[in-house]
């Protein structure tokens, strides 16, 4: 399903300062895509040089066996070590690695010395609950750095994270412990948002029950209400760490660069959840070099990626790129506008934040209160700005722009997925840029937007955006399901052996990009990614639901918002309390993200003759379009 797109294909150009472009650590674009293009295996062996290898690799890529590609092939080596380890050895292991504000206010600051003997901890805690190399381990936390000490140890001891977003429902939380097969779960009693509690413990008491598989739970403290306790299941992480076991000192496990590192569900065209499968090494390169290029760390930086952890920005930007820079970060647990509107704001002109890297939708729903709230706060200390998960529409961008970066900050319009591990197509500092363009791809990045049968679009013309080079963070595969793995990505293109991104996309006549949307059954409700298939499926398990089609539709802060079509079960009576019902068991089986703004009864949906629902229809009706050619629509 293509989404409407508000990007046009021209637009103004923006040009960064000449100090900028000076102090950039990648001044010149086209002179370091050149040298990519010249020999992409040099070049990224070149990239990798820049961290440590317990052994060196022997061949940097290998591709006999496409597409499940191999990269840095025979090399040993450990994220953990390069995020933490070897930095606890130098000066910066005074340096902040982590910043947390939590959403009543508390504080804490980790050094990298600091963080480094936490993450020990917690490996020695994991350990002694049996937790071995390539156990997975799924993690249920809010923003607190008790996550990003958890994923930091499971690296480190050689098991694989399996992160689930804190706002994900019991149902769906089972789901991925079930196809992780999660003997250990990691959470907390709960986590602070908008001045409530989100009861997290009671929701894992839920999944667990539906998904027996996890044997113990470890629980942080954070809201310190009376939870639930299991004996013999749920642990303490307060109590586990006071034991002798839990000693601050950890090895750390010799990994294979292609060893697992982590799964990380995400929805595509079927309900099932897809495991995408990042490895040790070649994401350890990509995610570094990216962040150091893209959002030109140094060391006086104080970059805050505003995202969640439990998403793929969260895992690249907040936890393993910056950590491997040595970048000091922020995190923060709660939401932008509580208690008002200037919390994010504050923040920025509290800590001296350099960089903020955000969404859209979080643009777009701050810039609805006004200039007056960041206008009262200094954010001079702002160099560079950034934003992902969907286009960003040219007005926030100009807003984002004058209002925030008054008018000196670039802003990073980075386009990537979670299968891609790190920025794909994105503007280095240096550029040139257009609101709503992502610009170009990433050096040793070749993209195109190309017709079904891969001839190259013209300017202007909507296509299919695919990638024709391997890159060192690709996924690996898709979770026990190697089959759907080909399928979804490698099958379009096959003969040309290209990924498909499921993203629609145009280019402008100076080769820049436009991405339009998802061309494939996935919407982004703000900036978050869900399947219809997962919302329809929940749906129809409701006892009144005997069919249900869901579409996307345009909302201006949220990008899009579900509107759901059901044809009730012979005996229930269509009426507002049951659509508050279904809501009330959508929130229960997906997830509050996955709630429809709108559900609508009907006697039927429409369907091609093979059966197929026709969501192309509904959404043209939904917002008043022309339905288009109807010719294989079932009588
Ligand atoms: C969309 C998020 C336009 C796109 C990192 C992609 C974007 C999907 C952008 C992946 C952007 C992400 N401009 N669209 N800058 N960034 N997208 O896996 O449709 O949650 O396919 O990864 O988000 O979503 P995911």
């Amino acid at each position: 399903m293509s989404q409407e797109s508000f990007a046009p294909v021209t637009g103004d150009w923006y040009y960064p300062a000449p100090e900028i472009v000076r102090d950039a650590n990648i001044p010149d674009y086209e002179a370091v895509a050149q040298e990519a293009q010249a020999d992409l295996q040099a070049f990224w062996a070149k990239q990798a040089e820049q961290l440590d290898w317990f052994k060196r690799w022997d061949q940097v890529m290998d591709d006999s066996q496409a597409p499940f590609y191999k990269w840095f092939v025979g090399a040993q080596t450990n994220i953990a070590h390069n995020a933490l380890d070897r930095h606890a050895r130098t000066w910066r292991r005074n340096k902040l690695a982590l910043i947390w504000e939590g959403e009543p206010g508390d504080k804490q600051t980790f050094s990298y010395w600091r963080l480094w003997r936490e993450v020990n901890k917690f490996a020695n805690v994991l350990k002694s609950m049996g937790v071995n190399k390539g156990y997975r381990v799924t993690i249920y936390m809010g923003r607190i750095p008790e996550l990003v000490m958890a994923m930091l140890a499971c690296a480190k001891i050689g098991a694989v994270h399996s992160v689930v977003y804190g706002g994900f429902s019991e149902q769906a939380l089972a789901d991925r412990i079930e196809d992780a097969q999660s003997r250990v779960l990691i959470t907390a009693d709960g986590a602070w948002l908008r001045g409530n509690i989100v009861p997290l413990k009671e929701t894992v008491d839920e999944a667990v029950h539906r998904s027996p598989v996890v044997e113990s739970v470890i629980v942080v403290k954070r809201t310190g209400q009376e939870v639930n306790m299991e004996q013999g299941r749920d642990y303490w992480y307060h109590d586990l760490a006071n034991l002798p076991i839990a000693s601050p000192i950890c090895e750390t496990e010799v990994m294979d660069a292609e060893d697992p590192l982590f799964i990380l569900y995400t929805s595509g065209t079927t309900g099932k959840p897809k495991g995408i499968l990042h490895t040790h090494g070649g994401y350890q390169v990509y995610t570094s070099t990216t962040l150091s290029w893209v959002f030109d760390i140094k060391d006086h930086d104080r970059w805050w990626c505003a995202a969640d952890p439990g998403w793929i920005t969260g895992h690249s930007y907040i936890v393993y790129g910056p950590l491997i820079l040595g970048a000091t970060g922020l995190l923060y647990e709660g939401a932008p506008n509580y208690p008002y509107p200037n919390r994010w704001w504050k923040m920025i002109e509290d800590y001296g934040v350099t960089i903020l890297y955000t969404a859209p939708t979080a643009i777009r729903g701050l810039m609805r209160f006004g200039d007056a709230w960041p206008n009262r706060h200094d954010l001079s200390s702002l160099r560079l700005l950034g934003s992902v998960g969907e286009p960003i529409n040219p007005e926030a961008w100009r807003w984002f722009h004058r209002v925030i970066g008054k008018e000196r900050c670039p802003i990073m319009d980075t386009w990537w997925q979670t299968e891609t591990g790190g920025f794909m197509i994105t503007p280095l500092p240096s550029v040139g840029l257009k609101p709503g363009s992502a610009t170009r791809p990433f050096p040793g990045v070749e993209v195109d937007v190309v017709d079904e049968h891969g001839e190259s679009c013209a300017p202007g013309i909507d296509g299919n955006l695919v990638i024709k080079t391997p890159w060192p963070s690709m996924l690996r595969t898709i979770y026990g399901d190697p089959d759907r793995f080909v399928n979804q990505y490698w099958t379009a293109y096959k003969e040309q052996g290209w990924y498909l991104t499921g993203d629609s996309a145009r280019k402008d006549e100076d080769g820049y990009l436009w991405i339009i949307g998802r061309n494939d059954d996935v919407i982004k409700v703000s900036g978050y990614r869900l399947g219809t298939a997962e919302v329809e499926s929940g749906l129809v398990s409701h006892p009144a639901v005997a069919e249900a089609a869901v579409i996307a539709v345009p909302d201006e802060v949220r990008g899009n918002v579900i509107y759901a079509y059901c044809i009730p079960r012979t005996g229930f009576a269509p009426n507002d309390q049951l659509i508050d019902e279904i809501k009330q068991h959508i929130r229960h089986e997906v997830g509050p993200i996955a709630v429809p703004s709108k559900i609508e009864f009907t006697e039927t949906l429409p369907k091609t003759r093979s059966g197929k629902i026709m969501r192309r229809v509904l959404k043209a009706r939904a917002t008043g379009q022309p339905e288009g050619d109807l010719s294989t629509l079932e009588e």
